[in-house]
């Protein structure tokens, strides 16, 4: 199984986007980035237009988590703004199935999302429809808070559903993920992991995304 890190740039420097983002590519598969639209979360950060001004400053996947009330309506400009992969939160959509089909038809990875408190059953059904699931270890958000341990047997429940259904579905985790927690994460079943504050709240990002990449590929052995 590929083990991925996928910064998030959501507690960077964000008036040094790209510059950030360089920080970190070397050590990088993805680059995650934190769509927050102040209804489905209390946050408010960025759209498709900084998706788009960032695209041609690296070449990695931009792994876009959608924490917005209508995730539908942002897909064409996220397609045209060059992301890579959507994550939408489950609890946010009327009718998954077709959301799901919209971002793939424009070209996008499609990815459910669920805050700690949504069972697993919510996914289920359409794990055949996905590309990713991202069992949220903490309330969507905000960066830098504490991992929510009861969401382990989630993330297995979800290894053990995307094993069943035979397809290569990627098991994202976002959240409080930090060098003491991903372990745990890599035991229950989880191949992509989100970091944010424990790469850049560092004093030092570039050298805190190669610790957390030299951790996959020791763990990988
Ligand atoms: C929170 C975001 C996360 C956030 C993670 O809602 O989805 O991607 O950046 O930050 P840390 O790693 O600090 O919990
Ligand atoms: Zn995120």
């Amino acid at each position: 199984m590929t083990r991925r890190l996928a910064p998030s740039v959501l507690n960077a420097d964000l008036a040094q986007l790209a510059d950030q983002v360089r920080l970190v590519e070397e050590a990088a598969d993805w680059i995650h980035l934190d769509l927050m639209d102040g209804h489905f979360v209390p946050n408010l950060t960025f759209g498709p237009p900084v998706v788009a001004a960032l695209r041609p400053y690296t070449d990695h996947y931009l792994d876009c988590h959608l924490m917005v009330t209508d995730p539908e309506a942002l897909l064409p400009a996220l397609a045209e703004a060059g992301a890579g992969g959507v994550t939408m939160h489950v609890e946010a959509l009327d009718d998954p199935v077709r959301a799901l089909r919209a971002a793939a038809g424009l070209g996008m990875a499609p990815g459910l999302a669920l805050r700690p408190g949504t069972p697993l059953q919510a996914v289920l059904p359409h794990l055949d429809a996905v590309d990713l699931v991202l069992p949220m270890t903490v309330e969507p958000g905000f960066g830098g808070q504490a991992f929510d341990d009861g969401v382990l047997p989630k993330i297995a429940a979800a290894r053990d559903a995307i094993r069943r259904a035979g397809r290569p579905v990627a098991l994202q985790v976002d959240g409080g993920v930090n060098a003491a927690t991903l372990p745990r994460c890599l035991d229950a079943g989880a191949d992509v992991f989100v970091v944010g504050t424990a790469i850049f709240g560092a004093d030092d990002p570039a050298a805190a995304a190669k610790a957390f990449r030299a951790l996959l590929d020791r763990e990988e052995g």
